[in-house]
Formats: structure tokens, C-alpha cells, sequence
């Protein structure tokens, strides 16, 4: 796993250079979601591709930017779904953005991740691994991750991350977001989830939700390289992730860029969602 780590940090190092210095434009390709790729998209996932091809415990990967697994070690051990810029579409603003990596042994489902890793690129660059515990790692001056903290969530957080067009989201959603501001809670959402959680991850705890809308019933985010890491993660931290009625690391991936309604949180926000969703 420690070989998995050390290409992860690598291939940051070098994500980070070319988001600072590279064509922020769109390329002529379309991904499987549909999305317009950024030049920055597959530049970027392909920098990932080559430091994963050097290490052989690897068997496959799974990318946002790629239609199909890729096939890399036969022999290797683990899966690897990754995406590697999430919030692409803030580049262009200048704000934080990301890459999430779920490792998974013996499939794709929830049940089958081992491990789980994020990068946030931001005014600083920051490393964050899931494994027993959930450990924060910054880049210093010699392009080394150093390790910062453990982390750990409080039982109850004061931030609200609310995703997805409030135009489609359920009557009952909206009721659960408006009892929650009513509480006190302070609005906090850039539009990149990994910005947006490791916000709450770092300040102890609050509510992340992406819900199922009019538009998107199965939501927008993606079970295998977005929600099962991120899951995966905040349970780690003592915190919870839910579909709305179900724990996600329940939930199995059909396909590989299946998406799912989310929820991520610490346990008392989580605890709130559980028991309205659980009414509809
Ligand atoms: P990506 O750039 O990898 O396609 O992901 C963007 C995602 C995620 O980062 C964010 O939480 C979400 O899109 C924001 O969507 P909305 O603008 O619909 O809230
Ligand atoms: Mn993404
Ligand atoms: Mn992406």
C-alpha cells in the first residue's frame, strides 16, 4: 500500500505544475458523464495513469476520464478508481480543486474498498490517506509530504454544504437543509466536493449533501471514483456517509461510472438526514 501512497504524492507534485502553468481550455473530447473534457482533465489523468503503471500491485484503474478499466499489472492486487481533477470547471476561477482515489481489492463495490486517498490543490497542496486512521499530510519546500495531524470529527459540526440546483431538489430535502441553516448552521460551498469536505473534515464535522433531483434521481456524484472514497474516508474520521436511507459502503457499483444520491458528515448531521429521508 505504501508504494500506492508514495505514486499518489508523485503524481500530485506533478498535477500541481500543470494546473498552475498549463492551458486552462476545453479539448474536443467527451467524457463518459458527458462532460466537455478540460485539457487539464486528461492532462492530469494521464499523469496519474503513468506513476500507477509503474507500480505493479496495481492490477487496474478505474478514471472518470477513461470509458473503460484499464488492465495495467495482471498479477497486481488492488483496483485503483480515481478522479483525477474534481471541480475542474474552477480552474478557470482559481479555486481549490482536487483528485480522489478509492482502492479497492477484489471488485468495486462499497464492501470492496481497502483504502482511500485526496489531494486538494489550494494555496497549498495537502494529502489526506484513509486507511485504520485518516492522516493529513502537507507539501513542503522539497516537494516532500510531511505529516500534519491526524483527523478526526466532532459528534456535531456548524457547516452546510448544500449540492445539486435547489430548483430540483424534493420538498422534504429542502425542509431538511432549511431546519438545518434554522440551527445555526453557516452555508459553506465552492462547488468542488473535495474542497467542500475536506473544509468540513478539517473545521470537525458538519454536512456535505449531493441529493437526488428531478434531473438526476441517481444524483450526480460517482459511486467508484467520487462517493465510496469519500465514504470511506469520513468513516474512517468517525463520521458517517449515507445515500439517504443506506449506509453507502453497503451500496454496489453496476457499472463503473454509476453516480449516487450522498450524504457525508459527523454522526449527529447524518443522524438528522436518516430520520427525515426516512419518512419519504
Ligand atoms: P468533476 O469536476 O470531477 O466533474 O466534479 C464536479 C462535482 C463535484 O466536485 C462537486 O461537488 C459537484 O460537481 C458540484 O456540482 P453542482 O454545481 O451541481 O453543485
Ligand atoms: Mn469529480
Ligand atoms: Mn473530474
Amino acid at each position: 500500500m505504501n508504494e500506492i501512497i508514495d505514486a499518489i504524492s508523485a503524481a500530485a507534485v506533478r498535477v500541481k505544475k500543470a494546473i498552475e502553468f498549463s492551458d486552462t481550455g476545453y479539448s474536443e473530447h467527451i467524457n463518459k458523464t458527458g462532460d466537455t473534457q478540460l485539457k487539464l482533465d486528461i492532462i492530469s489523468d494521464l499523469i496519474i495513469e503513468e506513476e500507477f503503471a509503474k507500480v505493479s500491485s496495481i492490477k487496474s484503474i478505474i478514471s472518470e476520464e477513461k470509458d473503460e478499466t484499464k488492465l495495467l499489472h495482471a498479477k497486481g492486487r488492488y483496483t485503483i478508481g480515481y478522479d483525477p481533477l474534481d471541480g475542474s470547471s474552477l480552474v478557470d476561477v482559481n479555486l481549490a480543486v482536487g483528485s480522489i482515489f478509492g482502492i479497492y481489492e477484489n471488485g468495486t463495490d462499497g464492501s470492496n474498498i481497502v483504502a482511500a486517498a485526496y489531494v486538494v490543490y489550494g494555496p497549498r497542496v495537502e494529502l489526506v490517506t484513509a486507511q485504520n486512521e485518516v492522516t493529513l499530510y502537507r507539501l513542503n519546500e522539497s516537494e516532500k509530504f510531511v505529516k500534519a495531524r491526524e483527523i478526526k470529527l466532532n459528534e456535531k459540526g456548524k457547516l452546510n454544504a448544500t449540492g445539486a440546483t435547489q430548483k430540483g431538489w424534493a420538498p422534504y430535502h429542502k425542509k431538511l437543509i432549511d431546519e438545518i441553516f434554522a440551527e445555526g448552521y453557516r452555508l459553506r460551498y465552492s462547488g468542488g466536493m473535495v474542497p467542500d469536505l475536506h473544509q468540513i473534515l478539517l473545521k470537525g464535522g458538519g454536512l456535505f449533501s449531493y441529493p437526488s433531483t428531478t434531473d438526476a434521481p441517481k444524483g450526480k456524484l460517482r459511486l467508484v471514483f467520487e462517493v465510496f472514497p469519500f465514504a470511506f474516508i469520513f468513516e474512517k474520521a468517525l463520521g458517517a456517509a449515507i445515500d439517504g436511507k443506506k449506509r453507502i459502503l453497503d451500496l454496489k457499483a453496476s457499472r463503473i461510472h454509476d453516480t449516487s444520491p450522498c450524504f457525508f458528515g459527523s454522526k449527529e448531521e447524518i443522524k438528522k438526514v436518516l430520520n427525515e429521508y426516512a419518512k419519504h
